[in-house]
């Protein structure tokens, strides 16, 4: 692979340079939305990233985006690996190519897709570079038959059989509009031709410079225009509105279904499981029906997840049961089980064989090594040891009006029911709390303390 420029460009064989481009500067007016069309996610996953990891699978590097000037939240999106030319204003498909000519000098050959077709494959890709390279074709386009053509681009062939035109959906007369053969939005361009021919593009006459207006220039050059069909129009399918936004997640959504399914992970109900695209899940975990495993949540093998949770950005190792729960941003040892009814909050990190019943809320805190945490307690900023007992109904009194203070537990600790822990406080290895006790002063190892404020003696006393 070899950078110059702000794209990226890639070798394939000997001869040929290749970039891909990724145009994302347009207005996505139909989707009524505040946030940039591409940014849309499915699955967890912004449309556009997903297409750049469509590029990037396929060999082609990774692409050239063009954004629209106020663009920060795409560039946030996919970060600095990507690189980025402008489109000023969104005067069509056409411009928003040219914007990218000055990144693309010494490339042979570009592959230019949309940033809202966020369902086609990197071997679509890869095929269609290899088959526009094989042939010299002058123009390589992607194309399928589908039922329902509303929105595209119709393919419009000679007598011959040769592509000769492509007529935009809002431009097309009623012959048109029945033709099923349309435009999916990726083409493979020969550079030198492309850059002397995508200048002299003609506006339309809703003052757009549309890039499908080449296939008639190269045609009245008589140049080779060539093409595939992908078998699946899903891979096509644009998303211009919510109801296609949709359509492409419950797409992808089966895809992931079936990967993990084929992966070894059992499905009670795959119509109420929902797990996004960039989670992996371990053979013989089983997720059990409305249960969402979502962001970047790594789950290990041999889990029970569900019913009724939601496990984001967290990891899960083996052997862990998550029931009923909201698990968030934390990490979950092997052989732990939260719930039912519990909340782990962004921070923690629950070690292995330790068990968070019901309605507990454990918010950046650790918890030892086979601690045990049963019912109805909070405990927020706490670093717990390990086989600690927490009563029911305890409490880390963390936050006092202003600043949150910390809880410190030692190994061995037992906390009885009812404590309410008011931090900053530590309890040394092997005290313990009575019930209903309010602890406001540091307790000493091998301590036992009772009451309101609690009181202590030296276990090893004998005194209890
Ligand atoms: C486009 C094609 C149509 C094809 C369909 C496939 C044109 C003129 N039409 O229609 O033939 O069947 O996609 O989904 O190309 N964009 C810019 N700058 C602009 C305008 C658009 O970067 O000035 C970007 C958009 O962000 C989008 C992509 O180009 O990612 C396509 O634009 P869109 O408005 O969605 O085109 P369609 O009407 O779907
Ligand atoms: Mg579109």
């Amino acid at each position: 692979m070899r950078f110059f420029g702000f794209g990226a460009v890639f070798i394939i064989g000997a001869m040929s340079i290749q970039a891909a481009v990724v145009l994302a500067a347009g207005k996505g007016t139909r989707m009524n939305s505040r946030v940039p069309k591409v940014l849309h996610r499915i699955c967890g996953k912004s449309m556009i990233g997903l297409i750049v990891d469509a590029v990037s699978d396929a060999g082609l590097g990774v692409p050239l985006v063009v954004v629209p000037s106020d663009s920060h939240s795409i560039q946030n999106d996919l970060g600095e690996n990507v690189s980025y030319a402008t489109q000023d204003l969104p005067v069509g498909t056409g411009q928003a190519l040219l914007e990218a000519k000055q990144s693309l000098d010494g490339v042979d050959n570009i592959v230019v897709l949309y940033g809202d077709m966020p369902l086609v494959s990197s071997e679509t890709l890869n095929k269609m570079i290899k088959i526009h390279i094989d042939n010299q074709a002058c123009i390589t386009l992607l194309t399928s038959e589908v039922e329902n053509p509303d929105g595209f681009g119709r393919i419009i062939r000679d007598n011959s059989g040769k592509i000769q035109e492509i007529i935009e959906d809002i431009e097309a007369d009623e012959h048109t509009l029945s033709i099923n053969e349309v435009n999916g939005g990726v083409y493979c361009f020969q550079s030198s031709w492309l850059w002397a021919n995508l200048d002299n593009l003609a506006p339309s006459k809703y003052g757009e410079r549309y890039l499908t207006d080449l296939i008639s220039t190269a045609y009245d050059q008589s140049m080779m225009i060539d093409s595939i069909q992908v078998s699946n129009p899903i891979e096509i399918l644009g998303v211009n509105t919510r109801k296609q936004l949709l359509t492409a997640q419950n797409e992808l959504r089966q895809l992931i279904l079936n990967r993990l399914m084929l992966s070894g992970v059992t499905l009670v109900d795959d119509a109420s499981v929902y797990v996004d695209y960039d989670v992996s899940i371990g053979a013989d975990t089983i997720l059990h029906p409305n249960t969402h495993v979502t962001g970047t949540s790594q789950i290990g093998e041999r889990c029970d997840i569900g019913p009724n949770s939601v496990v984001t950005n967290s990891i899960v190792g083996d052997k862990s049961k998550v029931s009923a729960s909201f698990v968030e941003g934390s990490v979950l040892e092997e052989g732990t089980h939260v719930g039912p009814f519990s909340h782990i909050r962004p921070g923690t990190h629950l070690e292995e064989g330790v068990y968070v019943g019901n309605f507990a809320e454990v918010n950046r805190s650790r918890l030892g090594v086979g601690t045990k945490m049963g019912h109805y307690s909070y405990v927020g900023d706490a670093d717990v040891g390990v086989n600690v007992n927490i009563g029911a109904g305890t409490v880390t009194c963390n936050f006092d009006g202003n600043e949150k203070h910390t809880t410190t537990i030692g190994n061995d600790v037992f906390i009885g029911s009812g404590s309410m822990l008011v931090a900053p406080v530590t309890i040394g290895d092997r005290s313990s709390t009575g019930a209903g006790s309010v602890v406001t002063k540091d307790v000493p190892p091998d301590t036992q303390v009772l009451g309101v404020p609690a009181k202590g003696f030296s276990k090893k006393d004998g005194n209890r």
